[in-house]
């Protein structure tokens, strides 16, 4: 016999429609020792990160492909940062009319309710929009491990953006051309320990007016919560996971599709939290608007469900809203109310 040559066996199409039986040689006594599970929970995992998007507006990944040491020396650093001194982290201070540096979210009037929590702030890509005088440069690795962090999870957010376009029917570039050269901010929050936990917040609620949020809950402590069908839903802190959200800018390039959903943080009785969001927007040039490839191809979304806006007119008027206290006030703003929601 030739190597690789096959003897002929019957076929089994043919066998299975005569009325002989199975032939012996075709029966498997072992069958009957394996065991199958009958455990509806026994399933391979199904993940649908279209119907994440869709239906939640956030979701938690792990191996996403950023090294473990790229976040542990992040963590580490920036925990070492908040637990240094007031005056060595003044030098960092936010500058007056400036969110970048070390301070406070915006705050515009004596009566304004108040977060329980401080944060750093930093302008991180493109790396030419960087103010070297508001990061700090101790502990002296924080400077190389955001420069890393930020790298990395630019890569992770470019990836699933990739993902979402092609799950929207758009082409990636369509996606991903408005996100070259991206601006791309990372937000450090801690948040004390509270006496009186549960009658404060450590950030309101609100909506992301970022394109796409990744989201790193530093030390394990529960605080994150998203607004679900009416109830908060309280987010497990998972160590390397992060949370993925859609912001208000890719809720509107999806012309509504993806969802931009409402979150905050509560803060523990005892222990202090640390969280690291990295905001991914598009490039300072871009035009904000419903992607018009998508437009294009479903006929049933033709029709845009938001105005078209400059990158930088959608930052300015965010801005504004924002101390005008409406939270999803610009996207409400932005949207083209059907005749039947008028
Ligand atoms: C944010 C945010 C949540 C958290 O910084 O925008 O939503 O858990 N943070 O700190
Ligand atoms: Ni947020």
């Amino acid at each position: 016999m030739e190597v690789g040559g096959s003897l002929p066996v019957p076929n089994v199409q043919q066998l299975a429609s005569s009325s002989e039986g199975v032939p012996v040689r075709y029966i498997r006594p072992e069958l009957e020792l394996e065991r199958v599970s009958n455990d509806e929970y026994d399933r391979i995992p199904l993940i649908d990160l279209h119907s994440a998007c869709k239906d939640w507006g956030f979701f938690q990944v792990i191996n996403h492909g950023v090294a473990e040491e790229v976040i542990l020396k992040m963590k580490a650093d920036i925990q070492e940062f908040f637990g240094r001194p007031l005056e060595e982290k003044m030098e960092y201070a936010q500058l007056p009319n400036g969110i970048e540096g070390y301070g406070q979210a915006f705050v515009v009037s004596e009566e304004q309710k108040l977060d329980w929590g401080d944060m750093l702030y930093i302008n991180a890509q493109p790396i030419n929009r960087r103010n070297m005088r508001l990061w700090p440069s101790s502990p002296s690795s924080i400077r190389a491990s955001l420069d890393q962090y930020s790298i990395e999870l630019e890569k992770v957010a470019r990836s699933l953006m990739t993902s979402m376009a092609k799950n929207l029917g758009v082409e990636p570039e369509k996606l991903l051309d408005l996100f070259k050269e991206g601006v791309q901010t990372v937000r450090m929050n801690y948040y004390p320990p509270c006496e009186q936990a549960s009658k404060v917040i450590g950030i309101a609620p609100h909506s992301d007016g970022s394109g796409l949020t990744l989201l790193n809950q530093v030390n394990e402590v529960q605080g994150l919560q998203i607004k679900k069908d009416g109830k908060w839903v309280p987010v497990d802190p998972i160590p390397g996971a992060f949370i993925v959200n859609v912001g208000d800018i890719i809720e509107i390039m999806s012309n509504g599709v993806y969802k931009s959903i409402e979150h905050r943080a509560l803060v523990n009785h005892k222990k202090e939290r640390l969280s690291i969001a990295a905001f991914h927007d598009p490039n300072v040039d871009a035009m904000i608007g419903p992607l018009p490839n998508l437009l294009i191809k479903d006929p049933k979304k033709q029709a845009p469900n938001y105005k078209s806006i400059s990158h930088q007119d959608f930052k300015k008027l965010g801005r504004k809203m924002k101390l005008d206290g409406k939270n999803k006030g610009l996207i409400q703003y932005l949207k083209i109310q059907t005749e039947k929601e008028e």
